[in-house]
């Protein structure tokens, strides 16, 4: 498996021929490296309606024709677009060859072109035998400790940016409530408003818990 940040909350993860694409926004993002005609996915996850994280994807999934899955609300806003979606809930599971993906509560807004989008989710993704949380753009929430409780999560994606969504101080307690392998910080430092110090909450996290904290730059690729 193999795993690549885009920059802010995007990811590919890329197993076999599945090749999932999580929060796409590339262009106007001020970090990222890849050009959104270079990515083909098999299907584009979508945490929210927010610009930063709808971003390419409805552009992505028109080239690719990969759906995008998000929840109902989102979904249903993609098709004006001409893109073909799987709308669905959070709690809700959703079965692929791959595995599945559930959407988990996600504590922010979701809006689009001055349109409601549904409640903002985040993701829990089982892929090549291994689950994975993408976070979405959240505050620390309580239902991250019942996550920990329920599931052995490898690998988190957390938003730590602040202002918008939990900063690096609340991920650590993030980390601590849902006891997972890998954390990987994201939505922090693409503008001065998300500013944060990455180096020290991973020696923070290391120090104090048994979780390593992988720091990616955007276009980095790691194997998993
Ligand atoms: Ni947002
Ligand atoms: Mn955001």
């Amino acid at each position: 498996m193999q795993i690549t940040f885009l920059g802010h909350s995007g990811f590919t993860i890329q197993d076999g021929k599945t090749n999932l694409l999580i929060d796409p926004w590339l262009s106007g993002n001020p970090l990222a490296q890849t050009k959104p005609e270079t990515l083909s996915p098999t299907l584009i996850l979508v945490s929210h309606g927010h610009a930063d994280h709808l971003g390419d994807a409805i552009e992505i999934a028109r080239n690719s024709r990969a759906k995008i899955l998000g929840v109902f609300e989102l979904a249903n806003f993609c098709p004006q677009k001409g893109v073909e979606t799987h709308g669905a809930k959070p709690g809700g599971k959703i079965k692929f060859d791959f595995g599945w993906v559930k959407l988990v509560p996600a504590i922010h807004s979701s809006s689009f072109e001055n349109q409601y989008t549904g409640a903002a989710v985040g993701f829990l993704i089982n892929i090549g035998g291994k689950l994975i949380y993408h976070a979405g753009d959240t505050s620390l929430t309580r239902e991250m400790k019942t996550l920990g409780e329920l599931y052995e999560i490898d690998l988190a994606m957390l938003p730590i940016g602040g202002h918008f969504t939990m900063d690096s101080e609340e991920a650590l307690t993030a980390v601590k409530w849902i006891k997972l392998k890998t954390v990987i910080p994201m939505h922090y430092n693409t503008f001065d408003l998300l500013a944060q110090d990455d180096l020290k909450l991973k020696q923070e996290i290391e120090s104090q818990t048994a979780t390593k904290c992988r720091l990616l730059s955007p276009g980095e690729a790691f194997g998993y």
